[in-house]
């Protein structure tokens, strides 16, 4: 089966193209690179690589060309904070880039797409743990950008042959089990690896964004799940959509909150390192506490996360943050 993965030297792409590849499928991946890692590229028989950017009409008719019978779509913006500041980014790429990419696929009949949606379609939670009938409110442009796609998607899946499933993360984590995927996030901008960059040195400091939530040590609480964990979600629910030729919405989280507080003391104990932070002022748009309810993806995908714990998410990316520093062969 010849699969399409666009984005698929990005981070949670490149894990899925691994678990893709020891299925032994075909594999065309589309990366422009401007947050991929060429680290990520992979060498195997069954895999090939576009270089370019899927929105340009040459790059998408040779994507297309590669008939693909399912189409991962990872490639897309994912910053909230500067999707606020830089909206038409996000619009350009995430909207009019995965329409155009929908439309190409419905007109050359390729049928089924697994989207990378957010927790971030939910805006403030309303009761927690947060389940898929949870009222969609963004609060941020990017979880909005996500919202019109599940939008369309519906509509489109009803009024043609498409199928789809909608996988909603929660905020993704860790680095590759195995060790196969080596190539770090550019210019990252979500907590974890900011503190891998502060505890290997390549920050002076980081900032804490607040410390007068309403949560024990008030910092806010986030629900990490192990990017192996999300990856293998995907092969269930591309499996689930092509057997049951259904759609499905599931949101992909450990079910487990923790504080920033609690990450940085944590992370501080398993590297034996003392981390340098400061308290500084809440960031726009954040929730206090986000945590999910995954009892949909367990019941109808059979998913059963095995890598979500603290301790694993913040090993396996010590171990690549010291590899690509040099401080591990
Ligand atoms: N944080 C800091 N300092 C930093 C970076 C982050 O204190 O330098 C805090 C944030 O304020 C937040 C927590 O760490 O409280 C996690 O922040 P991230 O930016 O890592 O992640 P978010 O929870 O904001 O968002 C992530 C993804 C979204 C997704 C969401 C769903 O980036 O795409 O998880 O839970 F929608």
């Amino acid at each position: 089966m010849r699969i399409l993965i666009t984005g698929g030297a990005g981070y949670i792409g490149s894990h899925v193209v691994h678990d893709l590849l020891e299925r032994n499928y075909e594999i065309l991946v589309c990366d422009n690179f401007s947050t991929g890692n060429k680290k990520n590229i992979v060498k195997h028989e069954h895999y090939k690589l576009i270089e370019g950017d899927f929105r340009d009409p040459d790059i998408l008719n040779a994507i297309i060309d590669f008939k693909p019978k399912v189409v991962f779509h990872f490639a897309a913006s994912k910053a909230a904070g500067e999707s606020m500041i830089n909206p038409i980014k996000y619009s350009n790429n995430n909207i009019r880039g995965t329409l155009f990419l929908l439309e190409k696929m419905i007109e050359n009949e390729i049928q089924y797409f697994i989207f990378s949606s957010s927790a971030a379609v939910y805006g403030e939670p309303e009761y927690l743990p947060i389940d898929e009938n949870h009222p969609r409110n963004p609060t941020n442009y990017y979880g909005f950008t996500k919202k019109v796609i599940e939008d369309n998607l519906e509509w489109l899946s009803k009024l043609t042959d498409l199928k789809y499933a909608s996988l909603r993360y929660f905020n993704a984590a860790g680095y590759d089990i195995k060790g196969r995927v080596l190539g770090l996030e550019n210019q990252p901008q979500n907590l974890l690896p900011i503190v891998m960059e502060t505890l290997i040195g390549e920050r002076q400091e980081m900032e804490i964004f607040g410390n007068d939530y309403p949560t024990p040590d008030g910092t806010c609480i986030r629900d990490y799940i192990h990017v192996n964990d999300l990856s293998n979600a995907h092969l269930l629910a591309m499996d689930y959509i092509i057997k049951n030729h259904a759609n499905i919405v599931v949101n992909l989280g450990s079910e487990k909150g923790i504080s920033v507080m609690e990450m940085i003391q944590t992370a501080e104990e398993l590297t034996k390192k003392k981390l340098n932070y400061r308290i500084g002022q809440r960031r726009a748009g954040d929730a206090a506490k986000l945590l999910a309810s995954s009892k949909k993806a367990k019941e109808l995908l059979k998913w059963n996360p095995l890598y979500s714990d603290v301790k694993t998410i913040l090993l396996t990316m010590w171990s690549v943050y010291q590899k690509n520093y040099h401080i591990l062969s």
